[in-house]
């Protein structure tokens, strides 16, 4: 026999001792569900991109949301595929009270009270063109009137009942704006998860096709940030956090664990990340080729975004994941 005073390999020998010294731990308290609302009763739409997931109506969304909740999922992500008529340039949708999203915070809140409820704050869903904010006519997305309409849709939301308003719009300066016209109405207990660090990235492919958001021209490029940075995250969800951000979320997740993990350097604050629509569809769409088994894939995914220093993940994989824990 050799001499090696230290083998590392005793601590994996058995289950029960590879158990007692797992570092990391997924749990479905974990995972935040994302779901696409259309209008209407007792329908569901597939999206091809997206194997498994659906488009549903509000009853729909409230039975699915009950599974999952069962199963220990303590919350869920509403965003809105909304009829093309509802989309305008000034996005007025976005803060019509008895709109799908409001009708849809105020269902959820009353049939399962106990799961906590965030919605998108961005104007993408509700805008002709696809953008996130207001455009002036040189194709500018424009800051600062762009968050007065923000204001308006969070306010709508808390109204509703809503309990986290997740500005995903990457605006400078919305979320104290947010924070403070919630403060003013006595809406202290709402919370602000806020898109820190969202990438302009290929992967959200996916996600525009499930509530058909189609860019009308340029990118996103302007206000999302490049792939390529990881100081200018950093300073986003420092400034996020000071002006009153609850939670910090980095998006993609998989591509940017580093964001997430030097993110939990800096940060006492929760982190969540967000496993996107396209991490999900290359995914099952490499198991339906037969190349991978996507449950597995999905949890070494998951585990790795919570090693990483995420403590939330919205993911698509929720129920395949939870199926298997
Ligand atoms: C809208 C928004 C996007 C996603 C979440 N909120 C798309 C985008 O910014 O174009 C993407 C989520 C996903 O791909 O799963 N601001």
């Amino acid at each position: 026999m050799l001499e090696i005073p230290i083998r590392l390999r005793r601590n994996r020998r058995t289950e029960a001792i590879r158990q007692m010294v797992q570092e990391t731990e997924l749990r479905a308290s974990d995972l935040i569900a994302p779901f696409f609302i259309i209008e209407g009763e007792r329908r569901s739409q597939t999206i091809p991109s997206l194997p498994e997931i659906e488009r549903v109506t509000v009853d729909r969304m409230v039975e699915k949301a009950e599974r999952l909740h069962r199963k220990g999922v303590q919350a869920i992500a509403l965003f809105p595929a909304l009829e093309s008529g509802l989309r305008t340039e000034g996005a007025e949708e976005a803060w019509n009270s008895d709109g799908l999203i409001p009708r849809a915070i105020r269902e959820i809140k009353k049939e399962i009270p106990s799961l906590c409820v965030i919605a998108d704050v961005a104007l993408d869903p509700y805008t002709s063109h696809g953008h996130d904010g207001l455009v002036n006519e040189r194709g500018e997305i424009l800051n600062d009137e762009t968050i007065e309409c923000l204001i308006k849709m969070a306010m709508v939301q808390a109204e509703a009942g809503i309990d986290l308003v997740a500005p995903s719009d990457m605006m400078d300066g919305r979320v104290r704006a947010i924070r403070e016209a919630l403060d003013k109405v006595g809406k202290q207990h709402v919370g602000v998860l806020a898109y820190s660090a969202k990438y302009a990235s290929s992967l959200y492919a996916p996600f525009r096709e499930a509530l058909d958001v189609r860019l009308k021209f340029g990118d996103k490029k302007s206000y999302q940030l490049n792939p390529a940075n990881v100081r200018e995250a950093l300073l986003e969800a420092k400034l996020d956090e000071e002006e009153g951000a609850d939670i910090l979320l980095v998006k993609p997740a998989l591509f940017y664990l580093d964001i997430i993990a030097r993110l939990r350097q800096q940060t006492n604050r929760p982190i969540a990340a967000y496993h996107v629509s396209g991490e999900y569809a290359m995914v099952m769409a490499a198991g339906q080729l037969g190349y991978l088994d996507p449950t597995r894939v999905f949890h070494e995914a998951l585990v790795s975004i919570k090693r990483a220093g995420a403590d939330l993940i919205f993911t698509y994989a929720a129920e395949r994941v939870l199926a298997q824990m």
